[in-house]
């Protein structure tokens, strides 16, 4: 395809953050795959993405909070040929304690696990062709996350949203740095980007009752700042991500290219082998007939 810059995958790539990272990867050539539930809003963003760029646009629909629904995008996404750059982008932040379809914790299936899985179950192709990119989506709630050890899925005390979010995104932050080690010389690159905060549907539902004490106290400045920063802006972490030849395996790219410090407890071999072993667990429980990670 003439013009085509190559194949991108954006998760939660219809609304939000993600439709805003998709909008600049077609504006640099990229024929993106758009993934989320709701086929009318998929129809209209494929239609924002066709007229963006040269490339062709295209939308699947995938629940991701489901680790079948993960599985099942993976086949879709193989059987159409190579991904160069995949954006884990989906994520959320619950106020109340749910459980997925498969009975797991939702906001550290949807913000952790379902870019675990889809990445591994897509990582094995990149490496045979030498070549591509893994942006996961980082947040500054890793800052507070939950302490409960990543051994487990639960959190060990009272549930909070923010708290509960920021430790999912702690163990997706674990597992991206451990994969950015053992993809070394390999041509494959896998980073994070931080996209800061910013008013999409994720952020304006948040709440005080997401935040414990004293951090209940900060949340109108939480909110507020919400504001100060466009979906656009904020999308400019995950596309340099996905795109600088600039950027460091391992690092966090965040708004407009900034470099953010990865949190210590990530980079520990220790936390990187807990959350690897647990996400390895959880999928070969529920997707049995799935060969997924490396042991
Ligand atoms: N917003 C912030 O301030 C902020 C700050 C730091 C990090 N982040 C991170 O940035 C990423 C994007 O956040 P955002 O604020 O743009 O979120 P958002 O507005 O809530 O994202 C909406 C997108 O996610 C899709 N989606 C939601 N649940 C899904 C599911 N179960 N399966 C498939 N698709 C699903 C939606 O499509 P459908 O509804 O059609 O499924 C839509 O495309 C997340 O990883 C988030 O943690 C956000």
């Amino acid at each position: 395809m003439k013009n085509v810059a190559g194949t991108a995958v954006v998760t939660g790539g219809t609304g939000g953050i993600g439709l805003a990272t998709a909008r600049g990867l077609a504006g640099q050539g990229y024929a993106v795959t758009i993934v989320g539930r709701d086929p009318g809003r998929g129809a209209t963003a494929r239609a924002e993405l066709a007229a963006a760029g040269p490339a062709p646009a295209r939308f699947v629909r995938a629940d991701l909070s489901s680790l079948t629904g993960v599985s099942d995008l993976a086949a879709t996404l193989r059987a159409s040929g190579p991904v160069d750059v995949l954006v884990n982008n989906v994520g959320g932040s619950y106020r109340r304690h749910g459980l997925t379809t498969d009975g797991i914790e939702a906001a550290f299936a949807l913000s952790h696990l379902s870019g675990y899985l889809l990445t591994e179950l897509l990582v094995g192709d990149m490496v045979d062709r030498g070549r591509g990119r893994i942006v996961n989506l980082s947040s500054g709630a890793v800052r507070v996350a939950d302490r409960t050890p990543l051994d487990r899925v639960e959190v060990s005390g009272r549930y909070f949203g923010f708290t509960a979010y920021g430790r999912a995104k702690l163990a997706n932050l674990a597992y991206t740095t451990g994969l950015a080690r053992r993809l070394r010389g390999t041509g494959v690159t896998a980073l994070s980007a931080d996209p800061g905060g910013t008013a999409t549907d994720m952020g304006r539902s948040m709440r005080p009752d997401s935040f414990p004490w004293p951090m209940k106290l900060a949340f109108p400045l939480i909110y507020v700042n919400l504001y100060r920063t466009s979906v656009t802006t904020a999308a400019s972490s995950s596309i340099i991500a996905a795109t600088s030849d600039q950027v460091e395996p391992g690092s966090i790219v965040g708004v407009r290219g900034r470099r953010r410090a990865v949190d210590p407890r990530a980079t520990d071999p220790a936390t990187i082998a807990a959350v690897t072993a647990l996400s390895r667990e959880l999928c070969a429980r529920h997707l049995p007939q799935e060969t997924v990670g490396t042991p």
